[in-house]
């Protein structure tokens, strides 16, 4: 199995079915905040601008309902003693809340983690006001007391539109460790300030000859706080993908290298679009990302490749492999199906300018084009894709015809988990072909059909290569630390 591992899915069964006891130097989540918003993931516009076409990557609520009363009840017979305790007091005074359905599945994930931890290992769970006080008293019974390492702020400046109380600007990450010594922590250091390094220096330095030597001030910097003044990330920030929860990758480098060493496993339940697992590849450790959206899943695939190329080697597991698995999964989610069928030509997903309303198209492809009537203009091209996980027929066919035209695309893909009738495929063919102008001519079916089995034999579709693809954003090619703390020698 390759060190590296990439799950979907939902974390308590992956950490139940895969991860083994004490197998883990650090663990860094980012769970939903139970801050009752659905996120939406805003991709750029080929113009660099935030597109209307927003999809909604997951729901940040956890209701109480049937799955919440069993993991209730699981946590009740399984857990130990004190968290019992703790668990059903707040029930008590909770009631059956968002709140409480909220505590009972991250209590459940936080026992299984605590678990995988090894015995000189550190935890950090990132979370905001809303539920904080409430999980330091749950992660106290799990951890114990006296291992609880720190509390710390990570304070950013943004633009909120709080109004009659103080603007929130900070987020909150528990820091702690599985055993109260032993375990692995390098101290970071920040710069001095000018000022005071000048009245530092002023107080202890010696004159030996014409050297000026500083002696008792520490040469590495100031030990670093527990208060991070960390920037968020803009909208124009270079590393920013497009998640809506995607965090800043100089705050994943601070507790990466204070708390692991080069080659160490570092594991992040909740990743999302993949900062901490950028980061630890970036600071050569080893790493394991779970996510349950597939979009999550798709967006960190494309991180790795644009940042890391091929000196990146990992493992998928759980997206569909085969025909049967994918069809799996289309019966268990329609839209996650979509997204990762999607991933498989490296699509955008597409929600209509029109809420709620369906205008026959699943996904897009952008590139840049130049346009041949004038080589100093550049076109923005257009490739609309269509997903079908059941029935087909011809008809499908000409629908997505009348879509490329009403969209003004140029090309119209169909990806079908069935095969195409034979109808289909004539209807597909009569569609005629896209003349590409601007290089000699060639032209591409207007109408492509391919089916999942198709794409994952490696079958691709046909389009102009050569232009910029402008359908993700993009992430950089790696280069060092941003934020170059010196680690001090153990
Ligand atoms: C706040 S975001 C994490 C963002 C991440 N730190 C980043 O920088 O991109 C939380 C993530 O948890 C995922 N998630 C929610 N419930 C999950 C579960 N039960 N198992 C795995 N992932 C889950 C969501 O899909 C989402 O991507």
């Amino acid at each position: 199995m390759n060190p590296n591992q990439l799950y979907y899915g939902d974390n308590l069964d992956i950490l139940r079915a895969y991860i083994p006891d004490e197998s883990v130097d650090l663990i860094y989540i980012d769970p939903p905040f139970n801050s009752n918003q659905a996120y939406n993931v805003i991709f750029s516009e080929t113009d660099g601008s935030s597109s209307q076409a927003q999809i909604q990557a997951f729901e940040d609520t956890w209701r109480w309902g049937e799955t919440t009363e069993q993991a209730y009840h699981e946590l009740v017979v399984t857990a130990p003693h004190l968290l019992v305790e703790t668990i059903k007091s707040f029930r008590g005074f909770l009631t059956e809340t968002n709140l409480m359905a909220y505590l009972v599945m991250m209590a459940l994930r936080l026992v299984e983690l605590h678990r995988v931890l090894k015995p000189t290992g550190s935890f950090y769970l990132h979370c905001d006001p809303t539920a904080s006080h409430y999980l330091k008293i749950i992660l106290d019974q799990i951890f114990g007391i006296e291992n609880f390492r720190n509390e710390i702020v990570w304070h950013y400046r943004r633009w909120t539109g709080a109004a009659h109380r103080f603007l929130a600007m900070h987020d909150i990450l528990f820091f702690y460790t599985k055993e109260k010594s032993g375990y692995v922590f390098n101290p970071l250091y920040a710069d001095y300030t000018e000022k005071s390094l000048k009245r530092k220096q002023n107080y202890h330095t010696r004159i030996k000859g014409d050297e000026v030597y500083v002696t008792s001030i520490n040469k590495k910097g100031v030990k670093e706080n527990d208060v991070w003044m960390i920037s968020v990330l803009n909208p124009q920030a270079k590393e920013r993908l497009g998640y809506p929860t995607q965090k800043p990758e100089a705050l994943l480098e601070r507790i990466i290298q204070a708390s692991s060493n080069e080659g160490d496993v570092v594991l992040d339940a909740f990743c999302g679009c993949g900062t901490s697992v950028a980061v630890a590849q970036r600071l050569n450790r080893l790493w394991i990302g779970i996510d349950i959206t597939h979009l999550a899943i798709t967006l960190l695939k494309y991180r790795l490749a644009d940042t890391f190329g091929d000196d990146v080697k990992y493992e998928i597991i759980g997206e569909p492999k085969d025909t049967a698995s994918a069809k799996a999964l289309a019966v268990q989610d329609r839209y996650q199906f979509q997204w990762w069928a999607l991933s498989l030509i490296r699509a955008r997903p597409y929600q209509g300018k029109k809420k709620g309303a369906d205008e026959g198209v699943d996904g897009v492809i952008y590139y840049q084009d130049v346009d041949p009537n004038n080589l100093k203009k550049t076109l923005h091209q257009k490739i609309v894709i269509q997903v079908k996980s059941g029935k087909v027929s011809v008809r499908d066919i000409r629908e997505l015809k009348s879509v490329v035209d009403t969209q003004g695309a140029v090309i119209g893909i169909f990806i079908t988990l069935n095969p195409p009738t034979q109808p289909m495929v004539k209807e597909a063919a009569a569609a005629g072909r896209f003349q590409w102008l601007h290089v000699t001519h060639t032209t591409y079916p207007k109408i492509q059909i391919r089916t999942i089995e198709e794409l994952l034999g490696g079958r691709g579709i046909e389009y102009p290569q050569m232009p910029v693809d402008v359908t993700f954003r993009r992430a950089e090619r790696a280069a060092p630390p941003s934020h170059q703390l010196e680690i001090e020698a153990r």
